[in-house]
């Protein structure tokens, strides 16, 4: 991003969240003389406050996509999961959250048809590469040991953690924004999420972590 967009976002989220009007920042009026000492045209006050929305909307809208391609891609990385797990209760745990990541999927095609957006994918590449380590464990691990549980955990909390960050970030901006009816639905899942990390916690302290001192 240029060195001027970021500076201009600031600024816009600033404002955004005071509730203010970029003419209003200043107290001055439409026509009234800026500090440069020019005159402000109704028009060019018009054209910077629509400038502001458009902004942090554009992120807002960018940032669901690149959850939505993470979402997608768990569809996908979470089946791989539960058939490698050794423990029953973490072969469920891994199957729930694959049903609850299809909701999670609906869920944000039903917020871009809220902000009438399409519902377009943008490659996530953290959840991509959080993957790929997944992968990595599962190659260094022995099939059916507790210590490859131990593994799956991790690599699965650290799946729910970056979505927890990115669903929580992206309801409180949707509050800045006043879409309250997008917000409700990214909370929903946020604390779907948020129990899915609890359970996989719970899993490792309950038993597998204990078994896996003995391999
Ligand atoms: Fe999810
Ligand atoms: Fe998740």
């Amino acid at each position: 991003m240029e060195k001027g967009t970021k500076n201009k976002m600031r600024g816009s989220t600033r404002r955004l969240a005071a509730g203010l009007k970029p003419h209003q920042l200043d107290g001055r009026q439409d026509g009234q003389t800026n500090r440069n000492g020019k005159r402000e045209s109704k028009r060019s006050a018009k054209k910077e406050e629509a400038e502001t929305g458009h902004l942090l909307r554009d992120y807002f809208i960018m940032e669901l996509r690149d959850l939505y391609w993470a979402e997608k891609h768990l569809l996908k990385a979470l089946p791989k999961l539960a058939k490698k797990a050794t423990s029953e209760d973490l072969r469920d745990a891994f199957e729930t959250h694959l049903q609850e990541t299809e909701i999670h999927v609906q869920r944000l095609e039903q917020v871009f048809e809220l902000l009438d957006e399409k519902a377009r994918a943008k490659k996530c590449e953290a959840m991509q590469g959080i993957s790929d380590e997944a992968d990595e464990v599962i190659k260094e691990t022995e099939d059916d040991t507790y210590t490859r549980d131990v593994a799956l955990i991790i690599a699965a909390q650290k799946t729910e953690h970056y979505e927890i960050a990115t669903y929580g970030g992206l309801a409180q901006l949707g509050r800045t924004l006043g879409l309250d009816d997008v917000v409700d639905l990214l909370e929903e899942t946020l604390e779907e999420e948020k129990n899915t990390d609890r359970l996989l916690t719970a899993i490792a302290e309950s038993h597998v972590n204990v078994e896996a001192t003995v391999e």
